[in-house]
């Protein structure tokens, strides 16, 4: 991505910000993330926008991803009665829910030189990304945890954006995370929306770069 682009990305964000959230705490949260690399961060190291920049694309693709499924599938359900659950989705929890669910990924990748073969067989260096991380305290509860510091979640927002990866987060030993995961999916729609939302959005929209 380049500077233009990164900075454009950025006006982008905080306007959907602005636009969609009205929560106290918003503009604390927004100068906090100056502080930290979410605007230049990738979004992962090998998989899904692995470039400077892609972390906060990623956010707004989720966003626009969950609002296409809340607009297409959950209010003409609403609407027509056929929903599966009982209190409507909020689109200002939605926002939420999307736009700072990867906060986890702050302070997370640090830039590396990495090598690579050639066709001749020799070693090429690449600048690329690799995981460091200050906090360890998860994915999505790290996040939650972070927008905690600033803004107060509700109840269907902590479980959407804990939730977020959903069985891809879940730990191979026993079966509580299974439950846990299912509950948080009978409790509120957002859980779906949020997780469906980046899973397509990362595996539809954002292109991986092969060094
Ligand atoms: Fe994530
Ligand atoms: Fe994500």
């Amino acid at each position: 991505m380049t500077r233009e682009e990164i900075s454009a990305n950025k006006e982008a964000f905080l306007r959907l910000c602005r636009e969609n959230i009205h929560r106290e705490g918003l503009e604390e949260l927004l100068s906090y993330l100056e502080t930290t690399d979410f605007y230049t961060a990738p979004s992962s190291t090998a998989f899904h926008l692995n470039q400077e920049g892609g972390l906060c694309k990623h956010s707004m693709n989720v966003f626009y991803t969950a609002k296409a499924i809340y607009e297409g599938i959950a209010v003409p359900a609403e609407q027509s009665g056929e929903a599966n659950y009982n209190e409507k989705i909020s689109f200002e929890s939605l926002a939420i829910s999307t736009l700072f669910h990867d906060l986890c990924k702050t302070k997370l990748y640090k830039p590396t030189e990495k090598w690579k073969k050639n066709s001749e067989g020799r070693w090429d260096s690449y600048m690329g990304y690799e995981v460091q991380d200050e906090f360890p305290l998860g994915h999505g509860e790290k996040s939650c945890v972070i927008i905690g510091w600033f803004m107060r979640l509700r109840r269907d927002e902590l479980l959407a954006i804990r939730w977020h990866m959903g069985m891809f987060d879940i730990g191979e030993q026993g079966s509580a995370q299974r439950f846990a995961l299912r509950a948080a999916l009978e409790k509120s729609p957002l859980v779906s929306v949020v997780h469906a939302a980046d899973l397509l959005a990362s595996n539809l929209l954002e292109k991986t770069i092969k060094h």
